[in-house]
């Protein structure tokens, strides 16, 4: 199984994107944090960003909604060329519709989950999906510590996939460094995303420790 390390560029320099996005292109893709300062008490940009970093980078972005009403405004970054769009299940309305739409538009589907927030529900729905984000800190900010309490949820969706043959991918976010994404790849996790962890240090460096560290720990 492929391993996938995307950075998240809300511990970048918010004046300088285009460089640090050099500075990250052994990712595979770019975690772009879209926050409204409603669904979570913190505000970052939003879609005239995210199209104008679909213009100076080659890596594909991986679009994290953390807004209300998704059922609105997610589509608009899958027309922008977004490779993926994930909004979180506490705040979309009729999650599986959306789904369909941003596929349709030619995104993958994804559906992100706080830590208080049972993954039972999804079980029915994975179909609709390309990707599952287990928050690992709860959303609004970077630099927090993980929660391992989320494991569980971490092992039932791999238990599903498993299951089912379906492609989807389990992505994590949220206090990932060479240590704790050992512990989220063995819950089954294989999709990380990290800021402050490859953004502190040289980020190259940091991308290869991770992926040197998750080696060998996927489910298979
Ligand atoms: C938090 C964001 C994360 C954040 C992770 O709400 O969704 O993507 O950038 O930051 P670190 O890796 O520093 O925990
Ligand atoms: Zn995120």
């Amino acid at each position: 199984m492929s391993v996938r390390i995307n950075p998240s560029i809300l511990a970048a320099d918010f004046a300088n994107f285009e460089s640090e996005l050099g500075r990250i292109a052994t990712a595979d893709l770019v975690h772009v944090d879209i926050m409204d300062n409603h669904f979570v008490p913190n505000l970052t940009f939003g879609l005239t960003m995210v199209e104008r970093l679909q213009q100076v980078t080659p890596i594909p972005l991986d679009i994290h909604l953390m807004i209300d009403d998704p059922d609105r405004w997610a589509p608009g970054y899958a027309e922008a060329g977004a490779f993926s769009v994930t909004f979180h299940a506490e705040a979309a309305m009729d999650a599986t519709a959306l789904a369909r739409r941003l596929r349709d538009i030619g995104a993958r589907a994804g559906i992100a989950i706080k830590p208080g927030t049972p993954v039972e529900p999804l079980l029915e729905i994975l179909p609709e999906f390309d990707q599952v984000l287990v928050m690992t800190v709860e959303p609004g900010f970077g630099g927090q510590s993980f929660m391992a309490e989320t494991m569980p949820k971490l092992h039932l969706l791999r238990e599903a996939v498993a299951k089912s043959g379906q492609d989807l991918w389990l992505q994590v976010d949220g206090g990932i460094t060479a240590d704790t994404i050992v512990i989220a790849a063995e819950a089954g996790a294989d999709t990380f995303v990290a800021g402050s962890s490859v953004f502190g240090g040289v980020p190259a460096d940091r991308i290869a420790e991770l992926r040197a560290a998750v080696e060998g720990h996927v489910h298979q």
